[in-house]
């Protein structure tokens, strides 16, 4: 096992009423001036909104709106939400919604604190952030698990680069089950899938094999697989919500990573296939996954095999992988681009060319390598 520090800044209010029992005490530790950050619109079809608003005007706190984050939150975005939590002299960020949401809270927490361009500080001067706006999050659609980790993807379009960009941790997180019942069950199952896919990307880092953390890693993946089809039998299960709203927040909160360099290969290409089309998260891991496997499995066959008998009860690496492509579909993923709407291949190499390589992947793959892997998808 590699030497690890493990530490958790994060507080999580797990359950019915959460946000109504513990929002008014952890907001007496803030200043005044709360940002409240937020979607399309959801929340305020389904009451969550108003529930919220509620609660900090019982608490006397002054709101400022930022709201219409998109899904692949933008740059631009991020950078109108800095300028408005400067200008208003923030005291504290409250993020309501799903991983869009809370991850570009993260960035304008850290925009707020810092002079100057985040991604060119980032990515050209190499200056991570340090200062932020504290933060909360309230859940609204889980399975990026992005309420547990400080790192956010955000689309710079100008530079064609789905990437991630390092922001705060958040203080607290609320996790309350009933506010996610209204999700579109295509989104539940694309999150739950999200999840599946950080854990794969865990298990399949290195080192492999023996240790506690894939262990662990292995009762998660079967929890989430149980879980989702518990979920499409019964979208009215809250025990089985509840149980993937927790698995999504155990994907991300670092338990599954000690000792671990993570994989992460799939997820960035997926990210610049989201940069170049803007698609669904979890439906282009769905297509990308088992393609990708088919390519690298054979170089860390131990692992794969091993995924294929604790995961899906199979004897061979290639069942393994046939599983998952069979649970992909069962599950009703898209298994291929065209499915997505994504019909133009002129777009595979500047995506191959601009995914970034993982150190935690089993091969170092190529541009064409990839291209491949894109062509196969189709
Ligand atoms: O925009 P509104 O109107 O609010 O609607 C949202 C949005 O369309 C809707 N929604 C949210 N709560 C709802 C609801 N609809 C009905 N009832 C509710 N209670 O659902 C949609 C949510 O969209 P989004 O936040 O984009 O989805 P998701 O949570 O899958 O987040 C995806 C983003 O997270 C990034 C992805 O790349 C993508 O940009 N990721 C972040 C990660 C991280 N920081 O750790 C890890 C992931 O791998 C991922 O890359
Ligand atoms: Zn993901």
């Amino acid at each position: 096992m590699n030497s690890f520090t493990f530490t958790y800044p994060t507080k999580v209010y797990f359950g019915e009423n959460a946000a109504k029992d513990n929002l008014p005490g952890e907001m007496e530790k803030y200043g005044n001036t709360v940002l409240l950050t937020y979607g399309g619109g959801a929340i305020k079809k389904n009451g969550i909104y108003d529930e919220i608003v509620a609660i900090l005007n019982d608490c006397g706190k002054r709101v400022v709106e930022f709201s219409g984050i998109m899904s692949n939150p933008t740059y631009k975005k991020v950078c109108e939400g800095i300028a408005l939590a400067k200008e208003k002299k923030v005291d504290f960020i409250l993020a309501v919604g799903g991983g869009s949401v809370i991850d570009a809270s993260k960035i304008i927490s850290a925009g707020a604190k810092f002079d100057g361009d985040m991604w060119e500080a980032q990515y050209v001067k190499h200056i991570m952030p340090t200062e932020f706006i504290p933060m909360g999050a309230v859940v609204t659609a889980f399975g990026t698990g992005a309420e547990m980790n400080n790192g956010a993807v955000i689309t710079n379009e100008e530079k064609m680069q789905k990437s991630p960009l390092w922001g705060a941790s958040y203080d607290f997180a609320v996790l309350d089950p009933v506010y996610t019942m209204t999700m579109p069950m295509k989104r539940v199952i694309s999150g739950a899938f999200d999840t599946l896919s950080h854990c794969m990307e865990t298990y399949f880092g290195t080192p492999r094999g023996d240790n506690l953390s894939d262990e662990i890693n292995e009762a998660v993946m079967r929890s989430v697989i149980r879980n989702i089809r518990m979920t499409l039998k019964g979208p009215e299960s809250l025990h089985a919500r509840s149980e993937l709203i927790w698995a999504a927040a155990m994907g991300e909160n670092g338990i599954l990573k000690t000792g671990k360099v993570t994989d992460f290969q799939c997820h960035m290409l997926e990210h610049q296939l989201g940069a170049y089309t803007d698609c669904n998260h979890g439906f282009g891991l769905a297509v990308i996954h088992p393609v990708l496997y088919r390519h690298i499995y054979k170089n860390a066959e131990e692992q794969f095999t091993r995924f294929a008998k604790n995961v899906w009860g199979k004897a061979t690496a290639e069942e393994g992988i046939k599983a998952l492509a069979d649970f992909i579909k069962e599950i009703g993923l898209p298994t291929t681009l065209a499915e997505m709407g994504i019909t133009d291949d002129s777009i595979f190499k500047p995506i191959a060319k601009s995914t970034i390589r993982t150190p935690g992947c089993c091969k170092k793959l190529t541009d064409d390598e990839l291209i491949e892997i894109l062509n196969e998808c189709k």
